[in-house]
């Protein structure tokens, strides 16, 4: 199985990501979770993250605290979108696993240094900062990481929480920028594929019916989704965005894209944290990510719900 860490702000859809991480364990052994500020403050991600490994019955599973804030920016967070808790929908219990020791950055930097070379992999699912830096404090370790797949950015789709740019990338654009010229192997998730992993009424439906506390946490958590999104974007159901990156590690034929080069802005107040995604292919620069455009829906359900059974 592939060796992961899931860096984290959990946010449903990143709870749905680390379910199916956690319930694929021929596919994926996840080393540990590290928890960002993002969707809601830290003291919320680290606490659903726990929230959720109790409910996959891996209290196991180490959980750290890291970064409470972007590198050079103030916080911005989406209630709007998880509700206040980050996690609405279902009921939620205090967890009782413990934190574990530590900074979630040094857990990052260990953990590539003590494995061997090329067999941890990154999977980010919130803004950037634990990731950069972990990268600013120990250059080292980049040359040392297998893949990042990571959920941020957009093209065609362009922006979700301003019209030039993705939640993810504008959360913390430094920390982006820094990951992007890393020169680690990248894949991303951007909108253009997670805007086609809808959870319509029968996919929900199919979550219920699994008649398990997991089955049901996923369907209460994508109905809250779902209403937010219905309303305003009158889509068919709610985006499951960060769901792609696992299930990627899983079936990467499911997903297809281009290899090239991307950039972020950090300049222009206008379009702050927009992903500039050289498609086209019309300048020279470099290829740095490989950068998925679309997904086969089907059989990313299919996966997702047969998996979810198990737990
Ligand atoms: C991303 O932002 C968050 O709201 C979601 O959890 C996802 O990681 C989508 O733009
Ligand atoms: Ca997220």
């Amino acid at each position: 199985a592939r060796k992961i860490i899931i860096d984290t702000d959990p946010g449903q859809d990143d709870a749905v990501a680390i379910l199916l991480a956690l319930a694929s364990p021929d596919e994926i052994d996840v080393l540990g979770i590290t928890a960002v500020a993002g969707n809601v403050p830290l003291a919320l991600t680290q606490k659903n993250a726990r929230i959720v490994c109790e409910w996959a019955a891996r209290p196991d599973v180490p959980v750290f605290a890291g970064c409470s804030a972007p590198l050079r920016r103030t916080l911005t967070t989406a209630e709007h979108v998880h509700g206040k808790t980050g996690l609405d929908g279902p009921e939620l219990a205090e967890p009782t696993m413990p934190l574990a020791p530590g900074h979630a950055v040094d857990f990052i930097i260990d953990t590539l240094r003590t494995h061997p070379a090329n067999t941890v992999t990154l999977c980010p699912l919130g803004p950037l900062t634990n990731i950069a830096k972990a990268f600013e404090q120990a250059p080292d370790i980049i040359s040392r990481i297998q893949e990042i797949v990571l959920m941020g950015g957009a093209y065609f789709e362009v922006g979700n929480i301003t019209p030039a740019a993705e939640f993810n990338i504008y959360v913390d654009p430094e920390a982006a920028d820094i990951v992007f010229k890393s020169r680690a192997p990248i894949t991303v998730m951007p909108l253009d594929v997670t805007h086609k992993v809808l959870v319509t009424k029968p996919r929900n439906d199919a979550f219920r019916a699994l008649g398990t506390r997991v089955g049901r946490a996923v369907a209460d958590m994508t109905d809250f989704f779902e209403r937010f999104d219905k309303a305003k974007y009158g889509s068919d159901g709610a985006p499951l965005h960060d769901p792609c990156v696992t299930a990627y590690l899983i079936r990467p034929d499911l997903f297809s894209g281009r290899h090239i080069n991307v950039e972020i802005e950090t300049g222009s107040e206008l379009t702050l944290g927009m992903t500039v995604a050289d498609w086209w292919g019309v300048t020279d620069r470099p290829a740095n990510a490989m950068f998925m455009g679309s997904v086969d829906d089907v059989g990313f359900f299919d996966l997702l719900t047969e998996r979810l059974a198990c737990l």
